[in-house]
């Protein structure tokens, strides 16, 4: 694996062998140098054609050489597009699918270029906030003019290889192939190779000029606009930096300059999240006992249990991937009333323009209503959405246990009950599982899936799949109170409850958090779910666990009857009809004669308190998680709250963020919040998993 040689006549035509996208690793680099010069030393040999096996051209730097030697190993990409940009033989790129990043940017150094239709070009970079770092941000602008490039760098939106070709004066693409470019380059390479025998030099990009009529006030432009899209990612206005720089100056200046804010964004703390993202969403797909290559079951067929606020958003998802679901309810009204719901969230979507009427009558056409347990049998896989209750929990798995076909998955959206008891209910509780969606079920990214003790490593591989299916996140975890996401958000609201008692108001608690990047503050938050979900979960926690601390101000906020946002009141006022959140002169006061009963003598506390008091309660309870094997390592819990919880990308998720704090500081925190008498010290004890990696220096990403 890395590149294919073969002679095609007079032509070497050399192919990308690295799948599934032909990243530019190692052995790709090394090969494709390999055959170029020996395509330069054979006499018989007069011109190159570069193409990719399968159906990338190349996807750019291969992933899974990040961060290691290997990626900068020689031939590094600069040193390969050096190479090609000085061979004596006309090298012709044959872009035969996808040609993203370092692709686009090795293309880039060829002589000429031909594409396939409807072929994805792009400089995606900005995405893991980087900018392209092998010249791309200095010859694209010279190639498609500087207005397409700095769109697509800024963006880094793929464009089609069609509409590429059709910019005016563009000098990327000398044509689009209607089929077989492969074929196309080789009979271009040989035209070219006769009109350069006489000595005619080969066209580079790297002489072409990027041209603009007004370029000063054109990116002066450019960066108030990314500035204002982009205000916690440096990455976009560098971008503009770094285009602006191939403008009016020598090709090896813009290309220094290029480097050099590279590795600027190399370093900083954003990109790094960024990169931790994107590996994290790759590794939760990742189950250590669980092969890829663990048979799946077929799902051709859902069923939904309930069909109220979850119920009709999980039914979404899957009318959204053409899969037909049937949905129960008791009553006829319920089944109505779930129905309407549904259409109402299509039409809202169909009326913003964002699906068409035609579509929305095929997903409807999908969707089954049934008051009777008879139309589920030929189900592979159904969904319960009934009441937060074990006992409702009970009829309904002992009833699909008796009319669902042998093979078929039982899976609870429970987001509170043990899983293990639930699957007691069925005699085949290998076959059943938690799937614990986000309201809106519809919309929200991640899914929690609930591994059972008995749940079978078959039935955990096809519901991962179906995630993808239905464009989920999937994190899987293991059984216990909450879950990941809501066992850790129990104690952030916890330490936002104390946080309350020792002087801070909700706003301005929500504020700090809101400032570090959060979505929502807590108080916010509350109002948005309802205040009542958090008391019920209370009354019960409290009378298990009779000693743990906690402060009463959300308690007293319900008995007052402000559940939040439905009730017109919560934390704050709300005017009817609207979102705004109000501070409430009566919750201040509540919170003034709360102090007084527990007789705490309000404080000054800074927004770094209140952040850190928050963020370290998630990554403690977090490493407890790991510790226990609830999750199997901690960027799942930062999938978690990237995709469910509404925590800043730009930090990564709480433990990659504890990570750039530093673990050493994380816990010397804890050690201070542990003395403080109105907070609960036994919570601060750090995590053995915590305690252990920042004794040894090291980090959760480790
Ligand atoms: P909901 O009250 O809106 O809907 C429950 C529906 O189930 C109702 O339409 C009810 O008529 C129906 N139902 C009750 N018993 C039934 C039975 N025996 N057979 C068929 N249908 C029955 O409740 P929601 O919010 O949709 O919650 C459902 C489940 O999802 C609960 O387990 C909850 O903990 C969980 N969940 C809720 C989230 C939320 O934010 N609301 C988030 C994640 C999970």
């Amino acid at each position: 694996m890395g590149a294919k040689y073969e002679l095609r006549g007079d032509v070497a035509v050399i192919t990308l062998d690295n799948p599934p996208v032909n990243g530019l690793g190692y052995d790709t680099r090394r090969e494709c140098s390999a055959g170029l010069d020996r395509a330069i030393d054979d006499a018989a040999v007069r011109a190159v054609v570069i193409t990719g096996g399968g159906r990338a051209f190349s996807g750019g730097a291969d992933i899974k050489e990040f961060g290691s030697p290997k990626a900068l190993a020689e031939p590094n990409l600069h040193s390969l597009i050096r190479q090609i940009e000085n061979s004596p033989k006309p090298v012709v790129a044959a872009i035969n699918g996808t040609c993203m990043g370092g692709g686009l940017e090795l293309a880039l150094g060829m002589h000429y270029r031909l594409a396939a239709a409807g072929v994805d070009i792009a400089l995606p970079e900005v995405k893991l906030g980087l900018l392209p770092g092998a010249g791309g941000t200095q010859r694209l602008p010279r190639a498609v003019g500087v207005e397409t490039a700095l769109n697509m760098i800024v963006s880094g939106e793929a464009v089609k290889s069609d509409l590429l070709a059709a910019v005016p004066g563009q000098k990327l693409l000398e044509r689009v192939a209607a089929d077989d470019v492969v074929g196309a380059a080789v009979q271009f390479a040989r035209d070219k190779a006769a009109e350069h025998a006489a000595g005619k030099p080969l066209p580079l990009v790297r002489r072409l000029e990027a041209r603009h009529r007004d370029p000063d006030a054109y990116f002066q432009f450019a960066r108030n606009m990314v500035k204002g899209m982009a205000k916690n990612f440096p990455a976009p206005a560098k971008c503009v930096d770094a285009v602006a720089a191939s403008v009016g100056r020598r090709f090896e200046d813009g290309l220094a300059h290029e480097r050099e804010l590279f590795l600027g964004l190399m370093m900083s703390p954003e990109s790094k999240a960024l990169r931790h993202a994107f590996f994290a969403e790759r590794a939760a797909a990742k189950i250590p006992d669980v092969p890829e290559d663990t048979p799946q079951r077929k799902i051709a067929k859902v069923a939904v249990i309930g069909a109220g606020t979850m119920g009709g958003g999980i039914a979404m998802n899957f009318l959204n991937a053409g899969i037909p679901v049937t949905i129960l309810e008791m009553k006829q009204e319920a089944l109505d009333r779930g129905l309407a719901t549904i259409r109402r969230n299509y039409e809202a979507q169909v009326k913003k323009g964002k699906l068409a009427q035609e579509k929305y009558e095929q997903r409807m056409a999908l969707l089954a209503p049934t008051l009777g347990y008879d139309d589920l049998k030929d189900a592979d896989l159904a969904i319960e959405a009934v009441f937060e209750d074990m006992g409702v929990k009970e009829t309904v798995f002992r009833q699909l246990d008796e009319v669902m076909k042998p093979g078929a998955i039982l899976a609870s959206n429970t987001s509170t009950l043990d899983v293990d008891r639930i699957a007691g209910f069925t005699r085949r509780p290998q076959d059943v599982i938690g799937m614990h969606f986000f309201s809106p079920a519809n919309v929200m990214k991640l899914l929690e899936v609930v591994r059972g003790k008995a749940t079978a490593k078959d039935v955990l591989a096809t519901v991962m799949a179906l995630a993808r299916k239905i464009r989920k996140t999937a994190v899987v975890s293991g059984v216990c109170d909450g879950f990941i996401g809501n066992r850790m958000i129990e104690q952030y609201f916890r330490q936002a409850g104390f946080l309350l008692e020792e002087g801070c108001t909700p706003a301005q608690v929500d504020r700090a958090i809101e400032k570090f990047g959060f979505a929502m503050g807590p108080f916010r938050m509350g109002d948005l779910a309802g205040n009542d979900i958090g008391w019920a979960i209370r009354k019960r926690r409290y009378v298990e666990q009779p000693g743990l601390r906690y402060s009463k101000t959300a308690d007293l906020l319900c008995e007052m009857g402000r559940y939040g946002q439905k009730t017109g009141a919560g934390w704050y006022d709300y005017q009817p009809g609207r979102r705004d959140a109000i501070p409430s002169p009566q919750v201040e006061e509540m919170i003034v004669r709360q102090r007084a009963a527990v007789g705490i003598a309000p404080r000054k506390i800074d927004d770094e308190e209140i952040v850190q008091r928050l963020v370290y309660a998630l990554v403690n309870e977090g490493a407890k998680i790991v510790d226990e094997g609830i999750a199997s390592k901690a960027s799942d819990i930062d999938m978690v709250y990237l995709t469910g919880y509404g925590f800043p990308l730009y930090r990564g998720g709480p433990m990659c963020y504890a990570d750039t704090q530093g673990l050493f500081n994380v816990v010397q925190a804890m050690k201070r919040f542990a003395r403080n008498p109105h907070d609960d010290q036994a919570f601060w004890q750090p995590a053995p998993l915590l305690a252990r990696l920042a004794a040894e220096g090291k980090s959760f990403s480790a």
